[in-house]
């Protein structure tokens, strides 16, 4: 997310951080990534479905079908196929679902690459209280030739109260 959380412009990611995208690819490997089905048209033809990751597309159009992903209408579906499995699952936005998965509460961990400028986004990452998450710092990027911007990668883990 960047300085205002926001996430994403015109359907569209808003910056290109290397470092945070390999990030993204090796945390997510082998596991479940559940996207909304706008985050998925979203990403360019040729990355998708995104490899050695089981794909998962939410979406309210119960005709829709994805080569080789699968779809659900709901989050609850979604997560009761996945009920009996061992698997890491991963919500990997947009906005909306997000949104959906913090307010179902079935969060609890997340990864957040705090990007240090601001883009004039369009879709942003829901507010969250920070006092229930306890946070650690996992990469710090300085700007370089691949970086125009510093970020800084967080885990959060839910505290339960
Ligand atoms: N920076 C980041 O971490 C990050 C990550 C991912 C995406 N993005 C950006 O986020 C933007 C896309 O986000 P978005 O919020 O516009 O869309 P989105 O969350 O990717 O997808 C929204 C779609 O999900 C489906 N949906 C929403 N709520 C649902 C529910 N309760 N049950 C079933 N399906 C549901 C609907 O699909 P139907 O219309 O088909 O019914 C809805 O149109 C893009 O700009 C993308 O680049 C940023």
């Amino acid at each position: 997310m960047d300085a205002e959380n926001g996430i994403g412009k015109n359907n569209d990611l808003m910056w290109h951080l290397p470092n945070d995208m390999r990030f993204f690819k090796e945390t997510t490997m082998h596991h479940v990534v559940i996207m909304g089905r706008k985050n998925y048209e979203s990403i360019p033809e040729k990355y998708r479905p995104l490899p050695n990751r089981t794909n998962v597309i939410l979406s309210r159009d119960s005709t829709l079908k994805i080569q080789g992903c699968l779809v659900f209408n709901t989050l609850q579906a979604c997560l009761m196929h996945f009920h009996d499995e061992k698997e890491k699952l991963f919500i990997i936005g947009g906005g909306e679902i997000y949104k959906l998965a913090l307010q179902e509460k079935c969060i609890d961990e997340m990864f957040i690459s705090h990007v240090e400028a601001t883009f004039a986004a369009d879709v942003f990452f829901p507010e969250i209280t920070l006092d229930d998450w306890k946070s650690s710092t996992v990469i710090t990027q300085e700007i370089d030739d691949k970086h125009p911007y510093r970020f800084i990668t967080k885990h959060y883990a839910l505290i339960r109260h």
